[in-house]
């Protein structure tokens, strides 16, 4: 993995990735990208305007009144004022410039954070497996970070310099190609020099981002485990292991630093003997030459020497920054990967509406909140459209399924709940338990047999409807930030709050809320870090209470909580599941023996199926799990 992260920092198309940027950034602002160009050529004809004046100055203002006895100051403040306000004007322009890249960046910037969160949160769950959330995250930080740079600062460095960098060469040659000649001769020797320098640190790069990538990891995984690293009395362990990743990490960017700590020293000795040699060879045409009536003047060398010098920055300037560039330009083409992931499908046409019963005792579709709920169902063969009514009734029929293609978790999967059944799935861990669940709400597709809710294939139900009217409660509770009435209203954003203490009052959370210092106005941080496993429970049994769903698929959760606690999530369950279909995945038998059936699941097919005294009889697995023979779990 590291690997694959290190190859990962070289853009793998740079030009489409760069062109795409460019959309992004510049694509529906085409008025300021107008706007930026010019001034970019504004500053980049000040600076060539500037290094040519020095010649000029020289030349016609200061030669001609050496040894003039009361010179004339006129030509001399006349063309200082011009050149200050061709300055001050740059400057102004310059100013304009960044004040429009920043908006235009942050701009830029929000949008794609934007796109980026909408696209995340359409993808369908099996991403989330098969991509760690390390990663996902890193999109949202390094990426956007590292593109954030590129935009506000390199992108306008690099259009900047390579304006200015035409400019400086077209007057160079204008003004001496003998000496044009010799810039270009160390320009070679510099870009030789360069490369092969920037080829090693290039390598040491790669090696670099990897070292650093372990380090960052191992310090994350030491940080989410610290409990069990105390437990465990690991610590002289993980610090030595650290130390050793630090050491990889401090030679290989020891390395890669001297490489790349040699370019500057290199190419700033190069240009002072290109300084030099300029010298020579100009001073050298103006004594031959003899002086003004040649062209070759003290003033022309002094602006070429100018011009020169400008020469090597902006080189220095677009080499500095196109490593920069591909860096940023890879981390792009890692977001665009995140922006074109496909999103999770939904071709379902059925949909959940309110409904009333007129007269002659028919469903009908109203726009009122009857609480009397149905499912509208358009036929492709032009029948009319057909309302049945939420009943809740769930039947699987020779289901398999696997997450990835060749590895089936389950087999022949053949069930059924009536409205108000409960039923109720055990079996060792990783039978396909939550597996089931997971299909019912189609967070996954099936890949052979089918399942109906109400009589319908739930693959032609809208999944945002299909979702409605099933509630879950999770192995994993999840709480957000937010106050405790904010996490329960989850379940409905619309909830009053009496819908909210009821619905407390019914999980048996309202009790501890009560006790909380700012009762469910308590700020929950950190997955509810400050409760306890069974007070987040309740909170999220209390959550899909106020949703009030006609089914409700809980998977309890294996760690146990205290007595106490426990008898007031059973009995918050046990009111929850009253007058519902509901699916239990059972781990403690209790919750189990009341059910209507009882599925007992071993890798991936249900082996024994009935109600509690009939698997009793039947003294098979369920028998030896319930007299103690074999552990449930
Ligand atoms: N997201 C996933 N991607 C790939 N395989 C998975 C995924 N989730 C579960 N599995 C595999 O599917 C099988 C069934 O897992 P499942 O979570 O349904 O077990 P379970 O019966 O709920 O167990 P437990 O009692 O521990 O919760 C296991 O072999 C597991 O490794
Ligand atoms: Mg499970």
């Amino acid at each position: 993995m590291l690997r694959a992260r290190a190859t990962a920092a070289r853009a793998k198309d740079p030009k489409k990735a760069m062109k795409r940027v460019l959309k992004l950034v510049f694509g529906e602002r085409k008025l300021k990208f107008a706007f930026i160009v010019a001034c970019i050529l504004i500053s980049s004809f000040s600076i060539v305007y500037s290094s040519n004046f020095l010649g000029l100055f020289i030349d016609e203002c200061v030669f001609p009144l050496i040894g003039v006895e009361d010179p004339s100051w006129a030509p001399v403040i006349a063309s200082l004022t011009q050149f200050a306000a061709i300055v001050s004007i740059s400057v102004v322009f310059n100013y304009l410039l960044s004040r429009t890249m920043v908006g235009i960046s942050q701009d830029t910037l929000y949008t794609i954070r934007v796109d980026m969160f909408r696209r995340l949160e359409s993808l369908p769950v099996s991403y989330f497996d098969q991509n760690q959330h390390g990663t996902i995250m890193s999109r949202f930080s390094n990426d956007t970070d590292t593109l954030n740079q590129f935009i506000s600062h390199a992108l306008v460095q690099l259009m900047q310099s390579s304006i200015t960098l035409v400019m400086v060469i077209v007057s160079m040659i204008m003004n001496s190609w003998i000496m044009t000649a010799v810039v270009a001769l160390f320009a070679l020797l510099t870009m030789k020099a360069t490369s092969s320098i920037a080829k090693r640190s290039g390598r040491q790069f790669a090696a670099q981002q990897a070292d650093l990538a372990s380090v960052n990891g191992f310090i994350e995984e030491m940080m989410n485990g610290q409990r069990v690293i105390k437990v465990f009395c690991h610590e002289d362990q993980s610090r030595s292991d650290f130390a050793a990743l630090n050491e990889k990490l401090r030679k290989s960017m020891t390395k890669g630093n001297t490489y790349a700590n040699i370019m500057g020293p290199v190419t700033m000795n190069l240009g002072n003997l290109q300084y030099v040699a300029l010298v020579i060879v100009g001073a050298v045409a103006v004594i031959l030459s003899g002086g003004a009536a040649s062209g070759y003047t003290i003033g022309l060398l002094a602006a070429f020497l100018q011009l020169s010098r400008s020469f090597s920055n902006n080189v220095n300037q677009i080499s500095q920054q196109s490593n920069m560039v591909l860096l940023a330009l890879a981390g792009a083409e890692r977001i665009f990967e995140l922006l074109d992931e496909e999103s999770e499908t939904d071709d379902g046409y059925v949909t959940l509406v309110n409904a009333k019963m007129d007269e002659s005792g028919n469903l009908t579709e109203t726009g009122e909140h009857t609480g009397l709920w149905a499912w509208k169902h358009p036929h492709h063969d032009g029948s009319p459209v057909s309302y049945v009514p939420l009943r809740g009734d769930i039947v699987m029929r020779d289901v398999d399924f696997g997450y990835v293609p060749d590895k089936m978790v389950l087999h022949d999967i053949s069930l059924y709940a009536k409205p108000g059944q409960k039923i109720a799935f055990v079996g060792s861990t990783g039978a396909g338990k939550t597996t089931i669940t997971n299909l019912l709400n189609r967070f996954y597709d099936i890949q052979d047999g089918k399942i109906r809710f109400d009589g319908i294939n739930i693959n032609k139900i809208r999944k945002a409807d299909l979702r409605h009217s099933l509630g879950m409660i999770l192995q994993d509770t999840n709480l957000f930030t937010g106050t405790i009435k904010e996490n329960i209203k989850f379940g409905k954003l619309e909830a009053t709050d009496d819908e909210v203490i009821a619905a407390a009052k019914l999980a048996n959370a309202h009790g501890f809320i009560m006790m909380m210092p700012d009762g469910y106005d308590t700020m929950i941080t950190n997955n509810g870090e400050s409760l306890s496993q069974g007070q987040r429970q309740l909170i999220s049994i209390a959550r899909a209470a106020i949703a009030d769903p006609p089914v409700l698929v809980m998977d309890e959760a294996t760690s146990s909580i205290d007595t106490h606690t426990e008898a007031l999530v059973q009995s918050g369950m046990d009111r929850l599941m009253a007058n519902r279909t509901v699916f239990v995945i059972a781990h403690r038998l209790s919750t189990v023996r009341n059910s209507n059936a009882i599925m007992v699941l071993d890798h991936g097919r249900i082996i024994e199926r009935g109600d509690h005294d009939d698997l009793i009889a039947q003294r098979g697995v369920y028998y030896r799990l319930y007299t103690g023979a074999v552990e449930l779990e």
